[in-house]
């Protein structure tokens, strides 16, 4: 077997608050070969801080603790600032959740992600501009040329979404961190943007991690789930075996999926136990 691209032991992350200390994650543990991984769960159930802080970035006064938090063999907890630095972005990539955030707005589209990419590679300006437009153009902006002199508040929330990806992927990563990639776009966008970056993993052999809330989406799209719950992975399934999940949370988050064969009037609503939090 060859060795996972990324290996996350035991991952917990805490935030001491004036008000006691929240547990984000707790004890998160799972590797990652050149494939796709979902993560899905409820909304505070962990899944962007485990994505944030494989990258060392989770937000002050968050505090990351792991028994092994590893990338292509580099132990990402005692790497160099100047290692981390050279990773982020160039070899490991994450689109975050809300582009707005993400995107610096004194810059144009076009110049951050040419900034993006002059980063990580040599290349002349001429050059990155060109491989610049090309992204955008991959991922489906219509009129790119004009897209790339815009500055981020003047595009709309998909577009964002889309520049963001763009990005992120101009530097060719090895492992791509996608959190809600597509909560902001529409169906047929969402579904060219999942096409390209099924593209790179089959094409190019990267890793992702899909970070959803949509079961559907996430067990059509990746190979392996694992499925949060109060920042603990509650279960780890193939995409294809979701329906014989095991845990009564995603048991039930498979109940609540509305289909079009059986009329299931009322859905049934989700009743956590309180033990699953334990
Ligand atoms: N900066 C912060 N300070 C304190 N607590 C935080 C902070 N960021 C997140 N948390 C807490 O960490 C927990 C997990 O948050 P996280 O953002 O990982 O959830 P999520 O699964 O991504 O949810 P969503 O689906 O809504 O994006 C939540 O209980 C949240 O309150
Ligand atoms: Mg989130």
């Amino acid at each position: 077997m060859t060795k996972p691209l990324l290996e996350v032991e035991d991952l917990r992350v805490r935030f001491h608050l004036r008000t006691g200390t929240v547990e984000a994650v707790r004890g998160v543990s799972f590797h990652l070969g050149r494939e796709r991984l979902g993560i899905v769960g409820e909304s505070g159930s962990g899944k962007s801080q485990t994505g944030r802080a494989i990258l060392g970035l989770t937000p002050p006064p968050g505090d990351v603790t792991a028994k092994r938090l590893s990338f292509d063999g580099i132990d990402l907890q005692t790497a160099s600032k100047r290692t981390l630095r050279q990773l982020r972005g160039g070899r490991i990539s994450m689109v975050m959740q809300d582009p707005k955030y993400s995107l610096n707005p004194v810059m144009t589209i076009g110049e951050q992600i040419i900034e993006a990419y002059q980063a990580h590679k040599k290349a002349s300006n001429a050059e990155a501009r060109d491989k610049a437009l090309a992204m955008l153009e991959a991922v489906k902006m219509r009129d790119p040329q004009r897209v790339f002199s815009l500055y981020p508040h003047e595009v709309s929330g998909g577009m964002g979404q889309r520049a963001m990806i763009a990005m992120m992927l101009v530097t060719d990563p090895d492992l791509l961190i996608a959190d809600e990639p597509t909560s902001a776009l529409d169906v047929t966008v969402s579904m060219e943007v999942l096409r390209i970056l099924d593209e790179l993993v089959s094409e190019r052999g990267m890793g992702l991690i899909f970070i959803s809330h949509d079961l559907k989406l996430v067990s059509s799209f990746c190979d392996r789930v694992l499925v949060m719950y109060a920042g603990r992975v509650v279960e780890e399934l193939e995409a294809k075996n979701l329906r014989e999940a095991k845990h009564p949370y995603t048991q039930g988050l498979m109940r609540c999926l509305p289909t079009l064969k059986d009329d299931v009037r009322p859905l049934p609503t989700l009743n956590r136990d309180p033990s699953w939090a334990l």
